[in-house]
């Protein structure tokens, strides 16, 4: 069987003022973490032992997700008490690991609903070194570019190139032979895509893609969130964590989580999700948004594709439109 370690120690950045407290991972999209989704990706593939590789925020997974036990995983934490890169988080998290089974590494902003099993099946036929899923896109260049020959063999990774080689990326999801995590230097600084992936091709390493072009979105900027979270809403996506969760309404309109009081008046479409415990006024109406746990929307509130962080209020009759909303600020997203 093989392993996990799940990449959540980066900043966040393009998300900010959203991670300035939460870490992105743990931001909510279709009523619960993006971790949570992930995680459930994972045990659908058989992956019952994952470690978080954390940094940034360590302290906030911990509570939400415990020893695991409520998803039937074994959970383990790794933290870096300054960020290591992807490369170095991996060599510090697989410290928690067995060393002989495949370690499936997973970027913890990514859903996806490509055949994970046949991934790590196809890992073991090649005796690859690592077998990266890849994926297309038409503009590749926020992405790792990832050429590969006829024998679907790695020729190349090329990280965020202005002319991008071909529209064939890194999806994000590595499959590890171990002993090649064992060789990444400890307690360093080091970046998968940049150092470790270039020098292993250079070094002529079994390097494969697996190819599949599924449902793919690095959920990492704003518009990607809100577009992630209405996918999975509507069913353009799919997540078996829903189906565990405490869900109390599910329409391919709407998704309201446990303890919501929405106003029977109020109006939830396009995708939107309402989180545990939130309230939604008389007459509101919410369109492709994402509120989170125990946001207070007022009564005649217009709210539309913005994202309401955990706790937040906005006033009766106000207009929030494509808008970043916490305790602290209401901020346009940016075009
Ligand atoms: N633990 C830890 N430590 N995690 C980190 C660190 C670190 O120092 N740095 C980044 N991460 C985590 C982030 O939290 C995120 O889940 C993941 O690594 C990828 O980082 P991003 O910042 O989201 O990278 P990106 O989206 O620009 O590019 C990456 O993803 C693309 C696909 O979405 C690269 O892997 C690209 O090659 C790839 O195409
Ligand atoms: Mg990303």
């Amino acid at each position: 069987m093989a392993v996990g370690i799940l990449l959540v120690g980066g900043f966040g950045t393009r998300l900010l003022p959203l991670t300035k407290n939460t870490p992105k991972p743990m931001l909510t999209i279709a009523g619960l973490p993006v971790t949570e989704h992930q995680l459930a990706m994972a045990r659908n593939a058989g992956i019952t032992t994952v470690v978080l590789a954390t940094s940034y925020l360590s302290e906030l997974f911990i509570p939400y997700f415990g020893d695991g036990a409520q998803w039937g995983m074994k959970l383990l934490y790794a933290v870096e008490k300054e960020p290591l890169g992807t490369g170095g988080a991996i060599a510090n998290a697989a410290e928690l690991l067995d060393a002989d089974e495949p370690v499936v590494v997973f970027n913890g902003d990514v859903l996806s609903s490509h055949n994970l099993s046949l991934q790590i099946r196809q890992h073991q036929e090649n005796n690859a070194d690592v077998t990266l899923h890849l994926t297309s896109v038409e503009d590749a260049r926020s992405y790792g570019c990832v050429p590969t020959d006829s024998d679907g063999r790695v020729v190349a990774f090329l990280e965020k190139m202005e002319s991008p080689v071909t529209n064939t990326i890194n999806a994000g999801c590595y499959v590890f032979n171990p002993q090649v995590i064992s060789k990444i230097s400890r307690n360093t600084v080091i970046s998968v895509e940049r150092e470790i992936f270039p020098e292993l091709i250079s070094n002529k390493a079994r390097l494969f893609g697996f190819v599949d072009n599924s449902y793919w979105l690095d959920i990492g900027t704003p518009k990607a969130l809100l577009k992630g979270s209405s996918d999975l809403v509507s069913g353009v996506a799919d997540s078996s964590a829903l189906a565990m969760a405490d869900v109390v309404l599910h329409t391919n309109q709407k998704l309201i989580m446990s303890r919501a009081v929405v106003d029977e008046s109020a109006v939830i479409d396009l995708g939107s999700s309402i989180g545990a415990g939130a309230v939604v006024g008389a007459r509101a109406h919410i369109s492709g948004s994402i509120i989170e746990s125990g946001a207070r929307i007022g009564a005649d509130s217009i709210v539309r594709d913005s994202f309401v962080t955990s706790g937040s209020e906005i006033a009766e009759k106000s207009k929030i439109l494509a808008s970043f909303v916490t305790k602290d600020e209401i901020l346009p997203i940016p075009a």
